[in-house]
């Protein structure tokens, strides 16, 4: 049997399960202990009814979540935006055009290049509470560069995502249809095997409602789960086509009509908010509460990437979110723990609770709701993964 180890004196455990806690969606236990067997969560409680087992550790009154799941990245690129950003940051606009930028930077790297990159990324994301992530492919747009990509991030993480679809790339710009083509075809077989979803950018400039109805629906026929970067810079048919298709998550959700947001409040697609986006963009928030209030279920995750939004910072999207998208610090850190569980359709993470994977963090604070009181301190203090203490 695999040893068991406890760690007690936990001022305030976040469980995310009502029944386990407080009743409230993030299930608060306080003076609490979990026990952990192997990768996997085997009890929590009250530290005063913990049972015996092999090891102990003390939290020091901190306070124990499950680990962030980031449902949505972009990790596998080379070079950086820097130039863009400043022109942004003097007034220029977001458009999906810099993407080729990093398309050109990408293809020029060598494997051990992008999986340097790859590598640090992750390592600073799970310094700050990553436990899980899913990111794409999406700045190859060959058949090879995309395979490339996928292969380089499934060593990493299971949640990989096939998104030949991110934009027309320039050597395709007289016939977008032929891409698609590529995209649905010769690209899609040779992706397919090294991904668990396909994801199209449903935007102007990249592609429009029927093109990504056609890509996602090739992708389903070959087994990948869809998602969709949709209504991010304009309004658009990508958050009605998500829920049509039974995507498991529509990402940024930032112009949203009425119809969109009664879509997504009567299906089963997840509403992941992107706030590092906006943020390096600065564009408009996306309407957090507006979708909580409609019953919608709402992830919050970096969208890691180069060019809209280059944090890896989970804590950093939960205090904008709250400062600036009107959600509570409870719901903040419900959607970036079991918000992003449930944006990957999974039930083993996000949560702790007896047979959950042991994917927790803990922070140098009384409660869960000093990630956003005390925005820009690095609170997490100690990550494990699968059972296992990391750093
Ligand atoms: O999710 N919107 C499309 N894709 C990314 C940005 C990619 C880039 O600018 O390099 C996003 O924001
Ligand atoms: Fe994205």
């Amino acid at each position: 049997m695999s040893s068991s180890t406890v760690i007690t004196n936990i001022a305030t455990l976040v469980t995310n399960s009502p029944s386990l806690g407080d009743g409230s969606p993030l299930g608060l236990i306080q003076d609490a202990a979990v026990v952990i067997e192997g990768d996997r969560v085997a009890w929590t409680g009250e530290s005063s009814k913990a049972p015996a087992t092999d090891n102990r550790v003390d939290a020091g009154g901190r306070t124990v979540l499950p680990g962030f799941v980031d449902s949505h990245s972009h990790l596998v690129f080379a070079g950086d935006r820097t130039q863009e950003f400043n022109a942004r940051m003097s007034g220029r606009s977001y458009t999906a055009g810099g993407i080729r930028t990093t398309v050109a930077a990408t293809r020029a790297a060598t494997d051990e290049e992008l999986e340097a990159n790859l590598t640090r990324y992750l390592a600073e994301a799970l310094r700050q509470g990553t436990t899980t992530f899913e990111t794409k492919s999406g700045y190859g747009l060959t058949v090879a560069d995309e395979a490339r990509a996928l292969r380089i991030a499934a060593a990493h993480t299971d949640e990989v995502t096939y998104l030949g679809a991110h934009i027309v790339p320039p050597d395709f710009a007289d016939d977008p249809a032929a891409y698609v083509s590529l995209v649905t075809g010769e690209m899609l077989d040779a992706c397919a095997p090294h991904a668990r979803w396909i994801d199209v950018f449903c935007e102007k400039g990249a592609f429009d409602g029927d093109q990504a109805r056609a890509i996602l629906t090739a992708g389903k026929a070959r087994g990948l789960h869809p998602r969709i970067h949709a209504n991010q810079l304009s309004y658009g048919p990508g958050v009605q086509l998500a829920v049509e298709l039974d995507a498991a998550s529509a990402d940024h959700c930032t112009h949203l009509t009425d119809a969109d947001v009664d879509a997504l409040a009567n299906g089963d697609t997840v509403a992941t908010l992107l706030p590092g986006a906006e943020f390096s963009t600065r564009a408009e928030w996306p309407d957090a509460r507006r979708l909580l209030d409609a019953g919608v279920t709402v992830a919050l995750s970096t969208d890691c990437n180069p060019g809209s939004s280059f944090t890896s910072s989970v804590p950093f999207c939960i205090a904008l979110a709250v400062r600036d998208m009107g959600m509570t610090p409870d719901e903040a850190v419900w959607s970036a723990t079991a918000g992003g569980a449930a944006a990957l359709r999974r039930t083993d993470i996000g949560r702790l609770t007896p047979g959950a994977y042991a994917d927790l963090i803990a922070l140098d604070a009384p409660s869960h709701v000093h990630l956003a009181y005390r925005p820009g301190v690095p609170l997490v203090t100690d990550v494990w993964r699968r059972g296992v203490r990391q750093g």
